[in-house]
């Protein structure tokens, strides 16, 4: 059914009788719009995070056109507005800080301007969640428009996969397989298009979920960003906002049960990031529905893993795209999925992939022939994770799964700089390296899980070792790296108790973390330990650190928590 036009929001705005419809109209004329343009039309804000430090939405300004095609198309009037970009290269320590400021930004956009409608422009690592938080506490009618993946990475006639290859050849750097200038040639070559990151990083798995999840069309995560059927792809999610605004359909009606399931299950069988944990656990505290960890952990034990994508796998995301993207995949794994999940095309889930087909079974596997049967990703508990942890299991050397090794211990990423290679370490291919307080209350979450290998470690052909930390760690990234423990350190979690030399037992197949040492020696460290003590008390990372919760509750701040919807100012 079609909404009349006088129940839009903007209506209050542009269609008042009185000073504030005057004043409201007049100032839409300053912007060169005429009443034609946009009375009783659906007012679609286009929430765009261009900007020169987020490289990976460099193509933004001109993508923004395109979706006011679409708006205009249908009939819709556009208007742009910028919102914070939160570009991963350049922000330090971590966008981690900033997911739910650029969250509550998006909120506060949407809510206090005469808006009907939003599409929200995002892709590069925390954006799409930040996007669909914020749209999901405002509760207006909202379409999400992926960046696209950029081009696959070219150096000396080998493909580059953003972050994953630059690991590994600083490794090779460490063992003296390539020479300096390798590094500086490979510069050049591996982010050279707009787009984000072309790997199985947390963009590719955010941009696929939220497709999934029903949040943009099918089909349209994965087109790389340089690619004319991205601009197409635009008009069409421009169409689509006026679509919803007419139908009032909101973000919390996809976002449902049915969403986070279809969501959790595309994860496994992509061997997505782990960061898809913590945002959907922020996602679905948002939106009012129930989720546990251990819905990860019981999921991961059926789906397999299909996408073989870089670090898990083999390919790129332009792979991915020609293989049938989304569609094709979630096609592979139709019975995990609940396909009456709706989307906003008005379609539900299952009619969206009606027709898809994959069209590369190397890139997007067959079922009996999976990148990993099962437990791409899993859940440990333990004396040391009480709280739960995380471990990508599609990303980890496979002998290290089950692993009993001596701990090393750092309490920050100066701490592992400056020690990692320090000549008096008893080091061996078990050594269990830990790092402390690096979780939400302690330097904000930021991507430090993949410790450096010791150089002596390196250059007798160790590859990985198992890491542990209250850290999180780029979708990009690969190794045997336990991540997310909760409590964390700086919580006084048991991880500020292990010490040099206690032994660490590692099963990833029973799921479990263990600190081997005992409970009344553990009641002496910790009746001399002390809560780390931080320096600077201004801005916003400081006000993060005292508000954020627990990774495992989706570490975002404790004012923006819940499903409570923002009523309308106007009301
Ligand atoms: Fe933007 Fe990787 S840096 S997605």
């Amino acid at each position: 059914m079609t909404r009349d036009p006088k129940t839009y929001r903007s209506a209050k705005w542009f269609a008042d009788p009185g000073k504030l419809g005057h004043t409201s109209r007049e100032r839409i004329h300053q912007i060169g719009a005429s009443r034609e343009d946009f009375m009783g039309k659906p007012v679609i804000g286009i929430l765009s995070t261009w900007s020169e430090m987020n490289p990976c939405h460099i193509h933004f300004r001109e993508r923004a056109e395109d979706v006011k095609r679409g708006v205009w198309q249908a009939g819709g009037f556009p208007v742009e507005i910028p919102v914070l970009s939160l570009g991963e290269p350049f922000m330090k320590p971590t966008t981690m800080i900033y997911r739910d400021l650029m969250s509550a930004e998006v909120e506060e956009v949407l809510v206090c301007h005469p808006l009907d409608g939003a599409v929200l422009m995002g892709g590069c690592d925390k954006t799409p969640a930040a996007m669909l938080m914020g749209a999901l506490s405002a509760s207006i009618p909202s379409v999400f428009l992926p960046s696209g993946p950029m081009l696959s990475g070219e150096w000396r006639g080998t493909r580059l996969g953003s972050g994953t290859d630059l690991n590994k050849a600083h490794d090779a750097l460490k063992r003296g397989e390539i020479g300096a200038q390798a590094l500086v040639d490979m510069e050049t070559g591996g982010a050279r298009s707009a787009g984000h990151c072309m790997t199985m990083g947390t963009a590719s798995t955010m941009c696929s979920i939220a497709e999934a999840m029903g949040m943009c069309p099918a089909g349209s995560s994965s087109i790389p960003a340089p690619d004319s059927r991205h601009r197409a792809m635009a008009a069409q999610v421009g169409r689509i906002a006026v679509d919803l605004v007419r139908r009032d359909v909101r973000p919390e009606m996809i976002l449902g049960a049915d969403a986070f399931h279809n969501a959790i299950v595309t994860l496994m069988a992509l061997g997505g990031s782990t960061n898809a944990v913590i945002h959907l656990m922020a996602m679905a505290d948002r939106a009012g529905v129930p989720l546990e960890l251990e819905d990860f952990g019981r999921l991961s034990e059926t789906v397999p893993v299909l996408a073989d994508i870089r670090p898990s796998g083999e390919y790129l995301m332009e792979d991915f795209h020609r293989a049938g993207g989304v569609p094709a995949l979630l096609d592979r794994i139709r019975d995990h999925l609940r396909l009456a999940a709706p989307t906003v095309t008005g379609r539900s889930l299952g009619e969206e992939i009606a027709a898809a087909e994959c069209f590369d079974d190397r890139v997007i596997r067959p079922r009996d022939e999976p990148v990993i049967d099962n437990g791409g990703l899993v859940v440990l508990r333990g004396n040391l994770a009480p709280g739960g942890a995380v471990l990508k299991r599609s990303a980890a050397t496979p002998a290290l799964l089950k692993n009993r090794g001596k701990a090393i211990c750092f309490n920050s990423r100066a701490d592992v700089n400056a020690r990692i290679d320090d000549p008096s370490f008893e080091l061996d291919e078990t050594t269990v390296l830990v790092l402390k307080y690096a979780g939400p209350k302690g330097v904000g979450l930021p991507e430090w899980g993949m410790l450096p290998l010791p150089k002596r470690l390196a250059e007798r052909g160790v590859k990985d070792l198992v890491r542990l930390s209250d850290a999180r760690m780029s979708g990009t990234h690969y190794g045997t790296v336990v991540l997310h423990i909760t409590p964390e350190a700086a919580d006084g979690g048991p991880l500020a108790l292990v010490e040099d030399g206690d032994w660490i037992t590692l099963d990833a197949d029973a799921g479990t973390l263990t600190l081997e040492v005992s409970d009344e020696e553990l009641a002496r460290r910790r009746a001399a330990w002390t809560p780390p003590h931080f320096e600077d008390k201004r801005g916003w990372a400081a006000f993060y650190r005292r508000e954020a919760r627990s990774a495992s509750d989706g570490a975002g701040v404790e004012f923006l928590a819940g499903s409570d919807r923002r009523k309308d100012p106007l009301m």
